[in-house]
């Protein structure tokens, strides 16, 4: 055990090309305690989801990877996929983009639940119903014991995404890793994903890795920020450092785009 959940040090990863090799994620490092939430925050194309997809084993075929990833002490990098299907859904779990491309449109989403959840904990079909009801109540799908029953297409978007948050949860993760879970939502449904996201974690004590391309989502939710730009971490430090103090050109441009409360109103 260390002190720290989640350790990534000198991550790099080598994606091949028609140009050949190209390192997308370039000597990354953070760690996440317990309880604790870090923000990914970076252009599009900057390497956040490659990161993520590296902790997971998902990268796609032919990648290369070299430094290493530590849960609780254990090294992740470079273990079978026998190994890593254990920990994925189970000690990490990942919340993507687009609830409608994660979840399966045949099967209702308590059969999904059920099925992420008796895939690393068995037990009776009986059993993961109860915990399939109890995840969507606690992501607050109104009437959950029947909804349960329902068809993907059945929920709104924001539904859907709290459902996904369910699946993830429901085998209580050491770890929670958000890949822009927001960004298909309105605002307003935005704000209560990520209202929920902070009160469960609070809840669980579920280390998050929180990944955007919104400064302004990730300062509602960081502690600490790790900021990418084509594959390099330009900064990484406390979301209060690099809020009020940037040290670098590419975070201070990315604060820029921020609309501020005392900015003026263009009519
Ligand atoms: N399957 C792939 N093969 C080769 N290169 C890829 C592949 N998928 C992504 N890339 C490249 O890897 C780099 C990092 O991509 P990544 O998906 O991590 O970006 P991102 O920061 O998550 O962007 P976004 O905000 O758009 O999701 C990009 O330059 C992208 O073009
Ligand atoms: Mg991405």
């Amino acid at each position: 055990m260390t002190d720290e959940l989640f350790v990534v040090e000198d991550l790099t990863v080598t994606l091949p090309t028609s140009r050949g090799p190209v390192d997308v994620v370039k000597d990354v490092s953070f760690t996440v305690g317990r309880d604790d939430t870090l923000g990914i925050v970076g252009e599009s194309g900057s390497g956040k989801s490659m990161t993520a997809l590296a902790v997971l084993g998902l990268l796609p075929p032919g990648a290369r990877t070299s430094g290493s990833v530590r849960l609780d002490g254990r090294e992740l990098l470079g273990q079978s996929e026998g190994e890593l299907r254990s920990v994925r859904g189970n000690a990490i779990s990942m919340v993507f983009q687009d609830p409608l491309s994660s979840l399966n449109p045949y099967y209702t989403v308590g059969l999904q639940i059920e099925e992420g959840y008796r895939a690393h904990r068995g037990g009776s079909k009986r059993a993961a119903r109860q915990v399939a009801i109890e995840a969507m109540e606690r992501v607050r799908i109104p009437d959950a014991a029947r909804r349960v029953d329902d068809y993907p297409h059945q929920f709104s978007g924001g539904q859907r995404q709290r459902i996904m948050i369910a699946m993830a949860l429901c085998c209580s993760p050491s770890l929670l890793i958000a890949d822009e879970p927001t960004t298909a939502l309105d605002v307003t449904v935005q704000a209560q994903i990520l209202e929920l996201l902070a009160e469960l974690q609070t809840q669980t004590g579920t280390g998050l890795i929180f990944i955007t391309h919104d400064l302004a989502v990730i300062s509602s939710i960081a502690r600490r920020v790790l900021v990418m730009c084509a594959g390099d971490p330009v900064e990484y430090g406390t979301a209060e450092q690099v809020f009020s103090d940037p040290r670098h050109e590419y975070t201070r441009t990315l604060l820029d785009a921020v609309p501020r409360i005392d900015d003026e109103v263009m009519l």
